[in-house]
């Protein structure tokens, strides 16, 4: 926990890495450092959101995100729904808001969001009660996949304040980068937005971003390197020519490799454009952490689900999750 005596994290809802503190980020990881130890024992399961129901409500794919919400919601002993959207009545014309106060009459105490649009988060946390955590929304932000980047970055480096971290490729469309800029800002470390273009409009620069459009002017001289996505989904053809020079340009090669440094600590939200924006060899290279990052957003989720919760309930003390014993062995 943060070292200030006076602190508490007080957000009820988790919507944005802008709005958090050095104090509330310090205070995820820490959390989760106390989580990870619940992922070893033999019964991973701890009572802390007992009693509590979260639902899932992904109004976009999801692999990583949607399941290690469910997997963290279980291990703290919640009950979770994963309501799904494509069988729902949103079929029928119902908006997000109906149905998000319908699900919540249910007695819901968190909503975990998925949505394509910028602000949805923002929205449902206005029209309901309970807690909402985003899960991504559009291009604005993606803050427990920011959370748990720094996770991993700080349990690799042991710090964060003084890294210099590149961030690649598709900025334009990547929730992911805003959200990791916003946090390794607050966090003390440099952050460098490297793209075309056509990806990665100059004013990034004005959020405190160093904005090259050059890879190897930059590639040398990181300590960490986090691929982003290319979203062919969201790209107008006019942004991308070729899919070839992309990859020459802004892509992580074997040949790119070569000119890191040795210890490059090498990154990616997923899911993976092998061989476009990262080759096979360096996704699966001892340089790379992205199934650790993966790894890590359980924990990273635990902690989240856990202290939206306690802030919701306002506790009158945080509660000592390092105190809650394993079960005995039967
Ligand atoms: N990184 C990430 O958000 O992956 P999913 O889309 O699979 O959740």
């Amino acid at each position: 926990m943060p070292n200030t005596h006076s602190y508490r994290w007080t957000h009820k809802h988790l919507l944005s890495l802008e709005e958090l503190s050095v104090d509330d980020i310090k205070s995820v990881m820490d959390t989760a450092d106390s989580f990870k130890e619940v992922s070893t024992r033999s019964v991973k399961k701890i009572p802390a959101l007992r009693g509590k129901v979260v639902v899932n409500m992904f109004f976009e794919d999801s692999t990583r995100t949607r399941t290690s919400f469910s997997l963290a919601a279980s291990r703290l002993s919640a009950d979770i729904v994963d309501f799904s959207v494509k069988t729902s009545s949103v079929s029928k014309g119902e908006t997000l808001i109906d149905t998000a106060r319908n699900i919540e009459a249910m007695g819901v105490d968190i909503i975990v969001a998925r949505h394509p649009a910028s602000g949805a988060a923002y929205l449902l946390s206005r029209a309901v009660k309970c807690s909402v955590v985003n899960a991504g929304d559009g291009a604005h932000e993606h803050p427990t996949q920011g959370l748990l980047d720094l996770y991993t970055i700080r349990e690799r480096f042991g710090k964060i304040a003084g890294l210099k971290v590149a961030i690649v490729g598709d900025i334009a469309n990547s929730r992911v980068a805003r959200s990791n800029l916003w946090a390794l800002k607050k966090m003390g470390a440099e952050v460098i937005f490297v793209g075309p273009p056509t990806l990665l409009p100059r004013s990034f620069a004005q959020l405190g971003a160093k904005v090259f459009y050059d890879l190897d002017e930059v590639i040398g001289e990181v300590d960490v390197v986090n691929m982003l996505r290319v979203q062919f989904e969201r790209i107008k053809s006019s942004q991308f020519p070729s899919v070839r020079e992309f990859t020459q340009l802004y892509g992580l090669t074997s040949e790119r490799f070569t000119r890191c440094k040795k210890d490059v600590f090498v990154m990616h939200p997923g899911p993976m454009n092998r061989g476009i924006e990262i080759s096979s060899h360096i996704a699966d290279g001892p340089n790379s952490g992205i199934l650790t990052q993966v790894s890590n957003g359980l924990a990273v989720r635990m902690a989240s689900l856990f202290l939206v919760s306690q802030a919701a309930g306002a506790p009158a003390e945080p509660a000592k999750v390092s105190a809650v014993p394993e079960p005995a062995k039967a």
